[in-house]
């Protein structure tokens, strides 16, 4: 499916499902009249129901309140307002809404959905706007929904919503992007045209961190904008990798953000991988898969790959970014180890047994 994408909010009024004046259903958490396009979002508006019944890291029951409240006010479109979690919502609101009524969506085959989606991320970012995939909770594990037609018809950027977020927020979702580049970059999925999504989205990510997270730039806020939605092209085509598999449980188990858990991950597992070349599952080798750790090197300005390493912990360090504590790490590590989803470490360019899992996670908590 095709996605058309938008800068500035001032072109909402004239997308076709707004234009048309469709009944929508707007999906957005509590942070959305805090933010400075509320009253042009409102005014470019005619019928909508609100939809706001649900928090970070979504669950399926509120997915399924949402397709209520779709269904009972007779909404003719969907338009998200938020970051990763909002979006993902409003995404399976889209898919559930167009399955016939069952005991649980997630065990029917999905179908497509004609319903119209429109999204403007708030947090640059999960690239959630431009991908294909939804993250929600059920039965406390986390469930990937993939279907073409939950990517947004239209993603909307407007930087100047960056301004509201937290600056915690803001990193944390700064170092999901920069993660989901470098991940799809070395994915055994990637392929050119991803690869240019990849390199674009880490050099411009890096080239923006002290302007946007330090020196609260308004240029640096676009560029940053941009560069998450390109990392979220990215993964549409090649999924992430071993730091997302293995930050999850991380969210769950220590309620730390996802861009958090990830971006902890990250480091520990570019080492293993360095340490393992004899595992490489890539079929095109260790040798083009050393050329690529040598590119993200370069995209981050460093002259090799461990140096490379090196100057991500060093952010996380400036950041304040800080590995999860754990009071009892046997016990913890040994969840952790079982949490770890392996179709999702298929995407890895090297192989990692239960051993490995156990290691890099030993290495990651404190
Ligand atoms: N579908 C995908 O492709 C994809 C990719 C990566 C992550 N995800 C999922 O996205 C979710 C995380 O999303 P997120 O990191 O964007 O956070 P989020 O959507 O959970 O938002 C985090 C917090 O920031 C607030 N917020 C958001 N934008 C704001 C703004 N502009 N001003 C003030 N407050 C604001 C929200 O109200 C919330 O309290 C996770 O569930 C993750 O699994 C999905």
């Amino acid at each position: 499916m095709l996605q058309t994408i938008i800068w500035g909010i001032e072109h909402l009024k004239n997308i076709p499902p707004i234009k048309e004046g469709k009944r929508l259903l707007v999906v957005s958490d509590s942070s959305f009249p805090l933010l400075p396009i509320h009253e042009s979002i409102m005014t470019s508006l005619s019928e909508y129901t609100f939809f706001c019944d649900f928090g970070s890291n979504p669950l399926y029951e509120d997915v399924c309140k949402g397709v209520e409240l779709y269904h009972r006010n007779n909404c003719e479109a969907i338009l998200a307002i938020g970051g990763g979690s909002s979006i993902d919502v409003a995404k399976c609101i889209k898919l559930f809404s167009n399955m016939e009524s069952s005991s649980c969506f997630l065990k029917e085959k999905f179908r497509d959905s004609p319903i119209p989606l429109l999204a403007i991320p708030t947090t640059a970012g999960t690239g959630s706007e431009s991908t294909h995939f939804a993250v929600i909770y059920y039965n406390g594990a986390k469930q990937s929904i993939s279907h073409s037609c939950i990517l947004p018809n239209y993603a909307i950027l407007e930087p100047s919503v960056l301004t509201t977020l937290p600056i915690y927020q803001k990193k944390c979702t700064f170092l999901d992007a920069l993660c989901q580049g470098i991940e799809s970059w070395w994915s055994v999925n990637s392929t050119p045209q991803s690869i240019k999504h990849s390199c674009y989205a880490v050099r411009t990510l890096i080239d923006n961190l002290d302007g946007y997270l330090i020196k609260n730039e308004r240029s640096s806020a676009r560029n940053v904008m941009d560069a998450a939605n390109r990392a979220g092209q990215a993964i549409n085509i090649t999924q992430t990798t071993a730091p997302h598999a293995f930050s999850y449980k991380l969210t769950s188990l220590y309620g730390i953000p996802h861009g958090h858990a990830v971006a902890v991950c990250l480091p520990e597992i570019w080492l293993y991988m360095l340490q393992h070349e004899e595992n490489c599952i890539d079929s095109r080798g260790f040798g083009y898969l050393n050329n690529i750790f040598h590119d993200i090197a370069a995209a981050l300005h460093q002259p090799t790959p461990r140096d490379a390493i090196n100057f991500f912990k060093q952010i996380l360090n400036q950041l304040n970014i800080e590995q999860p504590q754990s009071l009892s790490k046997t016990t913890d590590i040994d969840i952790l180890v079982h949490s770890v989803n392996p179709d999702r470490l298929k995407n890895n360019p090297i192989s990692l047994n239960p051993t490995a899992i156990n290691d890099i996670y030993n290495s990651i908590l404190l």
